[in-house]
C-alpha cells in the first residue's frame, strides 16, 4: 500500500483583502473565504493522491474571528486522514495584522474529497502518515469525524428522498 506524509500535501495561500471581498461589516465575506477554502483543500487532496478529486462534503467551516482589510489572510491545508477513496483535509486560516504583526486563527474547516479514476469512479488513495504533534492529533480524532460524516450522509440520503423538485410556479 502506497503511503504519503502529511507534509507532502501541505499547501499555503496568502492574500490581501480588497474592497470587493468585504461584506457590509467591512470584514471578509464568508462566501469568499469558503471558496478559498475549497480551492486550497482540493489542491492538498490532489497532491496527496495525484488523481482527479471531487469535494464530497464540507464537515464544517468555523468562523472564529472577523478578517479585516488591514489583515493578510493565510490559508494552510493538508490531508489529515484517508479512507479507501476518501481524504479528509483540514484548512487553518491565519490572519496577520499587517501593522502589528499579530496573528490569529480566524477560521478552521474540515472537508472530504474523493479520488476518481479515468471513468469517474472512486479509486483507492495512498495512506497518510502524520509526523508532527498537530498532524497526529488531527489524524487520531479523524475516525470519530468520519463516523459522524457517515451517519450524516445516511440521514441526508433519507431526507433527500422526501424533498420535492417542483417549483411553486409549476
Ligand atoms: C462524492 C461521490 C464521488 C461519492 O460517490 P459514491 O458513488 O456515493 O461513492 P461511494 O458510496 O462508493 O463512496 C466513495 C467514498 O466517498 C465517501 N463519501 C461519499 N459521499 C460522502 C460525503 N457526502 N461525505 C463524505 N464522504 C463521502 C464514502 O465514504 C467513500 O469513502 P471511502 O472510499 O474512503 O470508504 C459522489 O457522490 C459525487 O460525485 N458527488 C458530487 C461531487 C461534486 O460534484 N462535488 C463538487 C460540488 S460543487
Amino acid at each position: 500500500m502506497e503511503q504519503r506524509f502529511v507534509k507532502e500535501s501541505r499547501t499555503y495561500k496568502t492574500s490581501r483583502i480588497f474592497p470587493t471581498d468585504v461584506n457590509n461589516h467591512n470584514t471578509l465575506f464568508g462566501g469568499k473565504l469558503m471558496a478559498y477554502i475549497d480551492d486550497i483543500a482540493s489542491i492538498s487532496a490532489s497532491k496527496h493522491c495525484r488523481r482527479s478529486v471531487v469535494t464530497a462534503s464540507t464537515d464544517s467551516v468555523d468562523f472564529l474571528s472577523p478578517i479585516r482589510p488591514t489583515d493578510s489572510v493565510c490559508l494552510e491545508s493538508f490531508v489529515t486522514w484517508t479512507g479507501k477513496s476518501s481524504m479528509e483535509v483540514f484548512v487553518k486560516v491565519i490572519t496577520e495584522d499587517l501593522k502589528s504583526g499579530e496573528r490569529t486563527i480566524a477560521a478552521t474547516s474540515f472537508l472530504t474529497f474523493v479520488a476518481m479514476d479515468e471513468n469517474k469512479r472512486p479509486i483507492q488513495v495512498p495512506k497518510v502518515i502524520p509526523e508532527t504533534e498537530e498532524e497526529r492529533r488531527l489524524n487520531q480524532t479523524a475516525t470519530r469525524r468520519a463516523e459522524m460524516r457517515k451517519a450524516r450522509r445516511e440521514e441526508s440520503k433519507e431526507f433527500s428522498d422526501h424533498l420535492i423538485t417542483r417549483f411553486p410556479w409549476e
